[in-house]
């Protein structure tokens, strides 16, 4: 481990390089405009750096690569499948797993077990795929997260908490019997990346036990929270932060994963569980939508980067580079009076498009339209996290206006150096110069599900 008064540098060298794409600004107007203004919509090949997702874009190690060979592509009972289960037993300390291709393959399977129609799922923010998935299984997602959460300026260090008197007040007004489980996340996506403490979840194990209420663990960026926890959270100091991954799972029942995270895997994902009438059921229902429960839509090779992936991420020296460089982007862009979500977030820097371009009403999508300015500057990719992403409620089919309207600087991890976090520094403070010249959006095509993936927008 290096020694805490130097740098977070790197703890790896480069060894093979993929050339990125260089573009002229008219090159990114016509690119831009056959996107439909989504910056889902725009080709790789069109994009210098691509901050659009920290999902399935890790650049895996030679030891992952080596694993690779290691394939065994058996349709039953491959080996790596084995070596799978071993570390997600010994990392998370999960009875059961169950790989899926990715984090929504397992929330698929977890939702259609645990709910029933009419059930109420609190959970400590939504995230899109989660809640939709809860929503098809006829449940209703409630937000339990403790309200300084969406506040972008507030700078409460675990703005994941749950807020134990509305998980409370949730339990009497509908009876524990309408909530299959508590869905809490580790660290939370839609607020910014930001952890919840131990102590909070603690008490939240506390008060789902005297109500013999599950909870079941999004764990994508598990190893991110527990690395906040351990810097950040009283008497966590000493402690590393796989022992902190390990406390944390314990006090859940079971989880889904998204490995394409914290993992550092291109694909790939798992369910997880520590009671056998769920794994029973997760048997059965695998095979009718991912495959055999041994492979779960992977390759024997994506399984054995996984596993191998799970321990890296664990790894002091990473996870503290790894979060370093987020913090490093986050720092600088605060420093040059950019209003971003505080504290930065583990995964990704998050800007407050609500204050960067305050003359843009949330209805005319200023995150929408501040993701694509950021693309026209110096094609820097990015996402939109607010009204868009939001979506319309399952019921009454409005437009949620969510509190957060964010832009997403997501950075994958052991991909781009710090020079490439100066570049995107100096494009974000270029367009906040710019930014009264910015006019706002109109949608023209809106997708059904998961409408932010595929809608077009047009300038007004
Ligand atoms: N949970 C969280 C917290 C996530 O961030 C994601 C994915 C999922 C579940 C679903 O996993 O994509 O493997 O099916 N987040 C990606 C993102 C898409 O860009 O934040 P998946």
């Amino acid at each position: 481990m290096t020694e805490t008064h130097t740098p977070w540098a790197e703890p790896y060298k480069i060894k093979m390089v993929e050339p990125l794409a260089m573009t002229t600004r008219e090159h990114r107007e016509k690119a831009l405009k056959e996107a439909g203004y989504n910056t889902f919509l725009l080709k790789s090949e069109d994009v210098y750096i691509d901050l659009l997702t920290d999902s399935g874009t890790s650049a895996m190690s030679d030891r992952q690569w080596a694993g690779m060979m290691l394939g065994d592509e058996a349709y039953a009972g491959s080996r790596n499948f084995y070596h799978l289960e071993a570390a997600v037993q010994r990392y998370y300390g999960y009875k059961h797993m169950i790989p899926t291709h990715q984090g929504r393959g397992a929330e698929n399977l977890i939702s259609r077990i645990l709910i029933k129609p009419g059930d109420i799922v609190p959970g400590n923010m939504y995230f899109t795929t989660t809640r939709l998935h809860q929503e098809l299984s006829g449940g209703t997602f409630a937000d339990i997260i403790v309200d300084v959460a969406h506040d972008p300026n507030n700078t409460f260090p675990f703005k994941g908490n749950v807020d134990l008197n509305k998980l409370e007040a949730l339990i009497k007004l509908h009876g524990a019997e309408k909530i299959p489980y508590v869905s809490i996340a580790t660290t939370v996506n839609m607020a910014g990346g930001q952890p919840i403490s131990l102590e909070n979840m603690k008490a939240v194990r506390e008060l789902t036990k005297k109500h013999k209420i599950r909870i079941i663990h999004d764990m994508t960026r598990v190893a991110e929270n527990a690395y906040m926890i351990k810097l950040l959270e009283k008497g966590q100091g000493h402690r590393s932060t796989a022992e902190i991954v390990l406390e944390l799972c314990s006090l859940t029942d079971g989880a889904t994963m998204s490995a394409k995270k914290d993992a550092l895997v291109n694909i790939g994902g798992f369910m997880a569980t520590n009671e056998w009438d769920v794994f029973e059921e997760a048997r059965n229902q695998v095979v009718i939508y991912e495959g055999l429960h041994t492979y779960g839509g992977l390759a024997g090779r994506d399984m054995e980067a996984m596993a191998i992936g799970i321990s890296e991420s664990v790894d002091e020296d990473h996870i503290r580079a790894r979060v370093g460089q987020v913090f490093y982007l986050g720092e600088k862009l605060m420093a040059a009076g950019i209003p971003i979500v505080k504290p930065i977030g583990t995964h990704g820097v998050f800007l407050d498009a609500k204050a960067f371009l305050p003359h843009i009403p949330q209805t005319s999508f200023p995150a929408q339209t501040l993701a694509a300015e950021l693309y026209l500057d110096a094609g820097v990719r990015t996402m939109e996290r607010g009204i868009v992403s939001a979506g319309r409620n399952k019921d009454t089919g409005e437009n949620y206006l969510p509190e957060l309207e964010l832009v997403r600087l997501t950075i994958p991890r052991r991909v781009y150096t710090q020079a490439h976090m100066d570049v995107i520094a100096a494009s974000v403070i270029n367009v906040h110069k710019q930014r009264e010249k910015i006019t706002g959006l109109k949608m023209t095509y809106e997708p059904k599900y998961l409408r932010f993936f595929q809608a077009l927008f047009e300038k007004i």
